[in-house]
């Protein structure tokens, strides 16, 4: 599963592609909103793309087709790997559509049920992104979501990927590999959170002391 970091903060970006651990950046209004201040969120992503090299997605903001296309060439002129993303709506699945025509990758975002998966897949995106938290957030089963549109895709043969998003906590992170996800994206918080066993801790502390005893040195 490839794991995708889901933030525009260039430092915490810089930290994770350092380690080699980050197959590609998410973005989104709010996300690039957070970071950017006084900056051009162009320059933003630009950075983004030159730190990670792999898809990067960039969000549009208009709401009807005509300009998400418009805004879908500008945001896919910024770097080759930048992945147009539009929200699941009527617009936005022609929009995928017409810019998946023009050959550009697309990132259908937004995506709350498997009915939705179905239309984004048919206008031919290139990932769908299910908000599986956000379905948790109103007590619903967000990874029943990730399940279901695993099965739909697999039963009809659709290449879109699946991109899990909306992820809060480690165990979405498994359960989104357990459940077949092309790609789960995850604030950084959690992709370090991943990383972290009370074991391993307690294991490296004993070593390390019983080592020292040694007074050696590699
Ligand atoms: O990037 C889209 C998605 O991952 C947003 O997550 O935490 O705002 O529901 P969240």
């Amino acid at each position: 599963m490839k794991i995708f970091l889901d933030t525009a903060d260039l430092d915490e970006i810089r930290r994770a592609a350092d380690a080699g651990l980050v197959d590609g950046i998410t973005t989104n209004p709010s996300l690039i909103s957070k970071v950017a201040g006084d900056r051009d969120p162009k320059e933003i992503y630009l950075k983004i793309c030159e730190i990670v090299d792999g898809p990067i997605s960039l969000e549009v903001v208009a709401t009807d087709r005509e300009t998400m296309v418009v805004e879908g060439r500008k945001l896919a002129a910024i770097h080759e790997n930048a992945v147009v993303k539009v929200p699941l709506t009527e617009d936005g699945l022609k929009a995928c559509r017409d810019l998946r025509s023009e050959g550009f990758s697309t990132n259908v975002t937004l995506c709350f049920s498997v009915s939705q998966a179905l239309l984004a897949a048919k206008a031919g995106a290139t990932y769908v992104s299910p908000f599986v938290g956000r379905i948790d957030d109103i007590s619903g089963e967000g990874m029943d979501l990730i399940h279901q549109i695993r099965q739909v895709y697999d039963t009809y043969g659709y290449e879109t990927q699946i991109l899990a998003a909306s992820i809060r906590h480690p165990v979405h992170v498994v359960e989104s590999m357990m459940l077949g996800a092309d790609c789960c994206t995850m604030p950084p918080k959690v992709l370090w959170q991943l990383s972290k066993h009370p074991l391993t801790d307690r294991g490296l502390e004993g070593f390390l002391a019983d080592w020292n005893k040694l007074g050696a040195e590699i």
